[in-house]
């Protein structure tokens, strides 16, 4: 039972499925687009989709300015050039075409095309004052979820690692409209595909277990896990199956969902100072922590350990039996996507576990949703367990 209230916020729009790119110029005269910024990247552009995507927009009597350079782990500085093409007029819809690095630079373009400024005005929790220029996000892979979250996080290359991410968290940066078309992930190559696909599992899984985690979030997380679980190795032994790529893309989209509305824990919490320390990508970090937190996790709600279980598909008598036979399948999955399994294999250190700790426990946000408490010590203990 939940005794709070629950809500959900979602895109106004969302159009999903197999050849949902067909309607973007619906969604783009919804919007009343007058110009349009597209916001790609390198690989995806090789792919053919922003073109196609041009094309779609031509049919309207669109031009579109685009901004092809979002790298991997985007600099925040891309974010003002990005919004410097648009200076001129009103009326700009930008389109986020990619993975979660170019719809993210596509949420932060739009903060700044609205209001004005540089995208560092606005960093941090609630810090954007009000509705943005409109945005679609499209997702190239089937992984962050950014095409429906709240969040968009960047990299200052001039900070040290540890203080390189930035993030934005605010209602306004909920795109107008998403469209998942799985047939854009056929592109997506098997390593991304992994990478990606783990991050969505993790999205599922701290959704579901949140303290936040409502009725409808629960549903979301559980499906979630299901579509991605039973899916995710298919995806990555044959990408052109477009059965578990519309799978993946699904699970990731309901898990998008999930974090967005009951947020996330203890495995998000321990992974971003790791990424910052040992400058690896989120998903990687996210997978390392997966099996070590649900274990720590485990005997704070074993009830929601046995869901996990039975909806990955795997048969245990609940209880510890599940707990194992959970963490053997993401051990799995990580010695096949050949994934770095200890901290050690990233150049971690024993004696810089308490800094990872320390920095881990300031994320209270995110360890406020973890459905077991989680001190200084158990972060720390976590560390080892993972060293
Ligand atoms: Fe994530």
């Amino acid at each position: 039972m939940q005794d709070q209230p629950f809500s959900l916020r979602l895109p106004r729009s969302i159009v999903f499925g197999r050849g949902a790119l067909a309607e973007l110029p619906r969604l783009v005269r919804e919007l009343e687009a007058r110009r349009v910024c597209l916001v790609t990247d390198p690989g995806v552009r090789r792919a053919g989709w922003a073109d196609r995507v041009l094309s779609l927009l031509e049919g309207e009597g669109l031009e579109a300015v685009v901004f092809d350079r979002v790298e991997a782990e985007p600099d925040i500085r891309s974010v003002d050039d990005c919004a410097g093409l648009t200076r001129e007029g009103g009326g700009w819809v930008f389109i986020g075409l990619g993975g979660g690095s170019a719809l993210d630079v596509a949420k932060g373009a739009a903060i700044v095309a609205g209001h004005g400024g540089s995208i560092f005005d606005y960093l941090g929790v609630e810090a954007v004052p009000g509705p943005t220029a409109a945005k679609i996000l499209i997702p190239t892979t089937a992984g962050t979820g950014s095409e429906v979250t709240p969040f968009a996080v960047f990299k200052d290359k001039d900070e040290a690692p540890e203080k390189s991410k930035k993030a934005i968290q605010s209602k306004f940066v909920v795109a107008e409209a998403a469209l998942v078309d799985p047939e854009l992930t056929l592109s997506c190559p098997p390593r991304v595909t992994a990478v990606t696909g783990m991050d969505a599992l993790v999205h599922a899984v701290e959704s579901f277990t949140s303290l936040k985690a409502g009725p409808l979030t629960e549903e979301l997380g559980l499906k979630a896990l299901e579509l991605l679980g039973r899916n995710i190795l298919r995806a990555f032994g044959n990408g052109a199956n477009l059965e578990a790529r519309y799978n993946m893309s699904l699970g990731s989209f309901y898990a998008g969902i999930g974090i967005a509305n009951a947020g996330s824990g203890g495995v998000a919490a321990l992974s971003y100072p790791v990424e910052g320390a040992y400058k690896i990508i989120h998903g990687i970090g996210n997978a390392l922590f997966l099996p070590h937190v649900l274990e720590y996790n485990s005997i704070a709600e074993p009830g929601k350990i046995d869901r996990i279980a039975a909806a990955l598909g795997l048969e245990s008598g609940g209880g510890r039996e599940a707990v194992e036979r959970i963490k053997d399948l993401i051990n799995h999955f990580l010695e096949v996507f050949g994934f770095p399994r200890r901290l050690r294999d990233l150049g971690a250190k024993r004696e810089d576990l308490p800094a990872l700790a320390e920095d881990a426990l300031t994320r209270q946000r995110l360890l406020a949703n973890n459905m077991r408490r989680l001190e200084y010590e158990d972060l720390l203990a976590i560390c080892e367990m993972a060293f």
